[in-house]
């Protein structure tokens, strides 16, 4: 069974998607603040590879685990949902079928409680 990396089309796929996943992040009011003092560049670079590696891909990721890398942005579920949906939004672009864009959505479903310091919805 090809891992979900291998599905997706592995690395530079992978670039294109994230790259057409900022951009649109950058255009969008409610989430785009957040990433206004952010080197894009890196960005790219190093969320490419968290999600070569997340998505079952060679683990080249160099940079921070994901509690330290939002830590004290107060990101609410909210803004958390609006970034997977661009995700799967960017994949849905580069014609990735619905249900490979809901395992991409599926694997980074337990970061939420990583990455939201406001939480607005009720867990189990
Ligand atoms: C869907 C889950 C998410 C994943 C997988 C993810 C992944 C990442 C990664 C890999 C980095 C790079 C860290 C580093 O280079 O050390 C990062 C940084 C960052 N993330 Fe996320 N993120 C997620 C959700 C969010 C949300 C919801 C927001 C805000 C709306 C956000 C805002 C940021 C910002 C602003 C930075 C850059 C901080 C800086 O300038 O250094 N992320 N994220």
């Amino acid at each position: 069974m090809a891992t979900l990396y291998e599905r997706l089309g592995g690395q530079e796929a992978i670039a294109k998607v994230v790259d057409y996943f900022y951009d649109r992040i950058l255009a969008d009011d409610q989430v785009n603040h957040y990433f206004k003092n952010t080197d894009m560049n890196k960005q790219r670079r190093h969320q490419a590879l968290f999600i070569t590696y997340a998505t079952g891909g060679p683990n080249q990721y160099p940079g921070l685990d994901m509690k330290k890398a939002h830590e004290g942005m107060g990101i609410s579920d909210k803004d958390f949902d609006a970034i997977v949906n661009h995700l799967a939004a960017a994949l849905k672009h580069f014609d990735v079928d619905d249900e490979t864009i809901q395992e991409v959505a599926a694997s980074l479903e337990p970061l939420r409680k990583d990455i939201v310091e406001k939480p607005s919805y009720a867990t189990s």
